[in-house]
């Protein structure tokens, strides 16, 4: 079966990364069918009622990135003759129980089309209507979407991302605040990067005030943060607990991690850039060396780090050993733009 995942604008592949990431961390069988802007294809394998099941729950829990999941009814061309044409022959029972209300939404990405959504809303509404079925704007049982990209993709909503969470847990709406923090979004999408599962030993050497640890701890990681600033392994101690984490804080070294070798599960980390943030090393230079020595020997065969930094890091992680995965731009504003490299260690 096809699903589509709706994706947020605020970068290019990283919400596609999240969505991939959590169908294989929460073991999904599937392949990816196709990518438009803003939307990801997949096609998953297994019993349907299962497979949306954990779609429904599990992978909407963790994501941040994605809007909405659809089951896809089709893919067509972008023209606005073609998809009325597609829609006017698709059978809804398919998709929509007797009895039952529905509504038609459609969403444009991009400059991919130039045409209003509402009239073609109002006209595939009017073709599921005449097939004999109730047309109810709030609240309806079924929602049908059109995700107006390169090509559109036709669906059913199957569920979406509350991301209001996610702003609620902004940097100044925790109850201890510092600067330099990344967004709870691009934080929690990081965790997923990394495959953080429940129960899994997941590890920040650079913690600050544990931003990256409260969304590894919504997904009920065993967080263990390390930050050389006392004041803000207390400030973590205070937002873990606000947020019910499990974890473990210490203020130490990220060049010497209290851990024996291959026993994390995962790390997402933000070492300082060197900027505003306080550096406790000889030179950055070192300290990055020194960092990924540590997380390397401590990351368990197969696990994944993705590491966050104002310039090149890829060449640390290689020196000490990590494979490079994926490297990602991200721009924050005009004078900075972070770099996000995925590494594994090899089995
Ligand atoms: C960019 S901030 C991390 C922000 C963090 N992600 C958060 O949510 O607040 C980098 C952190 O590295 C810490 N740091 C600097 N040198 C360190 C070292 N040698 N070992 C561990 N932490 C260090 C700084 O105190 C700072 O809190």
């Amino acid at each position: 079966m096809l699903y589509a995942f709706e994706l947020s604008g605020e970068h290019e592949q990283l919400p596609a990364a999240e969505a991939l990431a959590c169908l294989e961390t929460v073991g999904l069988e599937f392949v990816t069918h196709a990518f438009f802007e803003q939307c990801l294809v997949v096609d998953i394998r297994g019993r349907k009622e299962t497979v949306e099941e954990i779609l429904r729950g599990r992978v909407t829990e963790r994501l941040a990135m994605t809007h909405h999941i659809l089951k896809v009814v089709g893919i067509t061309e972008s023209r606005p003759e073609e998809i009325l044409r597609f829609a006017e022959n698709f059978d809804p029972e398919d998709f929509i129980r007797e009895g039952e209300s529905f509504v038609v939404r459609a969403k444009r990405i991009g400059k991919h089309v130039d045409y209003p959504c509402e009239p073609l809303e109002k006209k595939i509404g009017g073709y599921i209507y005449r097939k004999g079925f109730r047309a109810k704007l709030k609240a309806p049982d079924v929602s049908f979407r059109l995700i107006l990209s390169e090509r559109t993709v036709f669906g059913v909503l199957l569920s979406s991302v509350d991301r209001s969470d996610y702003e609620a847990r902004t940097p100044q709406n925790k109850p201890f605040f510092h600067p330099g923090v990344l967004m709870p979004r691009v934080a929690r999408a990081l965790v997923n990067i990394a495959r953080t599962k429940a129960g899994d030993l997941f590890l920040d050497p650079f913690c600050g005030t544990g931003g990256i640890l409260v969304e590894a701890g919504l997904l009920k990681a065993r967080v263990l943060g390390i930050d050389a600033q006392e004041k803000l392994v207390l400030g973590a101690r205070i937002n873990l607990k606000a947020f019910g984490a499990d974890y473990v804080l210490l203020e130490g070294d990220a060049c010497r991690v209290p851990l024996k070798a291959e026993t994390v599960d995962a790390v997402v980390t933000d070492p300082p850039y060197g900027r505003s943030a306080a550096i406790l090393a000889e030179s950055l230079e070192k300290l990055y060396a020194g960092a990924f020595m540590e997380i390397y020997r401590v990351l368990k065969p197969g696990g994944l780090a993705v590491v966050v930094s104002d310039k090149p890091a890829y060449e640390y992680g290689e020196k000490a050993g990590l494979e490079v995965l994926d490297i990602y731009a991200q721009r924050v504003h005009r004078s900075l733009t972070r770099t996000i490299t995925v590494f594994r260690k090899l089995r």
